[in-house]
């Protein structure tokens, strides 16, 4: 991974000259991993590696797009009507989910939105769980709202943008877009969901977040996107479940996700939650016995066709953990508001203990660890890491680690020996150090 940054030759590419560059981050995700779309807290914080598009706007509807990797392949649409999918894992889907979300929302038939011609770069590694997606799908919705001259509400668009993200197939939370559009430099952000909420906290100065990518590819167009959905439809499967239980014990029941349990008029602490949690659910039930709980197969069915499972004939033989899956997304939002208070007392030795904790509950509860980042995981601790963790959707990807600043250099050497010597790689594209970023920012040339 390099952070050197290429500028894009706009002219030499499309023969136009430029009228902007926008540049979004990546983001590193320190704790609370899942909890997003189960209206649970996070803490991530934007990246020093972005998505970069330099464009200009267009008389007509139309958008062509040049990669400026790829041999500039070029793909060109029309805005006139929804925007048609290419096949799943085309990159071009991104920058067509960015824009598909700001025409969705456009509602001055009057005023149509103009196209643009646009070349797309960017240096936040793909696969790895750093959010190359999102960077890209807020980096194009961010050059169509710029090629037309239209001011933004980064709060609104960041909710919108996590909408948009599911145009690809995959049905994340809105932790990736909100980092990208309201990351500040030094903080991490403490975000809460519906409705979207961000709070920065100071990254003490005696601590370096350091990067490890495991190796192990996890792409979100690949076998990573049912791996990501299945844990969502988990969720999905014990939120109803634990409906259904407090119906059943006359207590109020009319809530959609976890973190809805937190608000009116239920109030219950994340520790009320747990228990509730430990009482309702078991931790793993069978395609039959979920049907037979929730008593529906159309229903259930219909679901896992929602997110992407498509094969009816092997949803028999699926098993869904919601017990397992809940008590980590508990336990890791406990996790977070914990770790709030402890990086306002800048006590990062505690803050690393439970990023540590963190990453068991990920790999145990969770299960979207995998060998490699298990063995990066442990390596890190023992060699001085203050907290290490897997981070992002999981199933490969980077590990984040806290290590003072006094510690870096022997860190880092140290995880090369016991890592990354003996594979061929360069240290610089497995292993790197970000500060807390700001966000996406757009720059116009007269
Ligand atoms: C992906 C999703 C996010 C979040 C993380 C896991 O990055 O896009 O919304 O769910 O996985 O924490």
């Amino acid at each position: 991974m390099s952070q050197n940054r290429k500028e894009i030759d706009f002219h030499s590419i499309t023969g136009f000259a430029e009228e902007f560059t926008v540049r979004s981050p990546g983001r590193v995700n320190l704790l609370g991993e899942h909890t997003d779309y189960n209206g649970l807290p996070v803490l991530p914080m934007a990246i020093d590696f972005h998505a970069t598009i330099t464009g200009r706007s267009r008389p007509d509807r139309q958008v062509r797009v040049w990669a400026d990797q790829f041999d500039h392949e070029m793909v060109e649409f029309s805005l006139d009507s929804t925007i048609p999918k290419h096949p799943q894992g085309h990159w071009i889907n991104y920058v067509k989910a960015g824009m598909q979300g700001i025409l969705d929302e456009q509602t001055d038939a009057t005023n149509p939105l103009r196209g643009c011609d646009l070349v797309v770069a960017g240096n936040v590694p793909q696969g790895v769980g750093l959010s190359s997606s999102s960077a890209l799908v807020v980096a194009s919705a961010l050059a169509l709202l710029q090629a037309n001259q239209i001011s933004f509400d980064r709060i609104a668009l960041a909710e919108r943008m996590a909408a948009a993200e599911h145009y690809v197939g995959t049905r994340g939370g809105g932790m990736d877009q909100a980092t990208c559009l309201l990351g500040k430099k030094g903080h991490l952000l403490n975000i809460d969901f519906f409705p979207l909420r961000v709070n920065p906290v100071r990254l003490p100065d005696s601590v370096t977040v350091v990067i490890c990518d495991s190796l192990v590819r996890a792409r979100k167009t690949e076998n990573a996107l049912q791996a990501y959905n299945l844990r969502a439809v988990e969720c999905r499967f014990a939120a109803m479940l634990l409906k259904k239980y407090l119906e059943h014990h006359q207590r109020p029941s009319n809530f959609q996700r976890l973190g809805d349990l937190t608000g009116e008029p239920w109030h219950y602490t994340y520790t009320e939650i747990e228990t509730l949690i430990r009482e309702a659910l078991a931790d793993e039930y069978e395609y039959e016995t979920i049907c037979a709980e929730l008593k529906t197969i159309e229903k259930i069915n219909a679901i896992l066709d929602d997110y992407s499972f498509n094969n009816t004939a092997e949803y028999g033989k699926m098993v869904f953990a919601c017990g397992k899956r809940f008590r980590h997304i508990i336990t890791d939002s406990i996790r977070v508001e914990r770790s709030v208070e402890l990086l306002e007392k800048k006590d990062v030795e505690a803050f690393g203990r439970l990023m540590n904790e963190g990453h068991a509950s990920a790999r145990d509860d969770f299960e979207i660890s995998c060998p490699e980042l298990n063995r990066l995981v442990e390596s890190a601790q023992e060699f001085g890491a203050l907290g290490s963790r897997l981070t992002g959707a999981g199933f490969g990807g980077c590990t984040v680690n806290l290590v003072y600043n006094r510690n870096v250099d022997g860190f880092m050497k140290k995880m090369d020996g016991a890592f990354y010597s003996q594979k061929k790689v360069r240290i610089e594209d497995v292993m790197f150090i970000s500060e807390p970023a700001n966000g996406a920012e757009i720059r116009s040339f007269p």
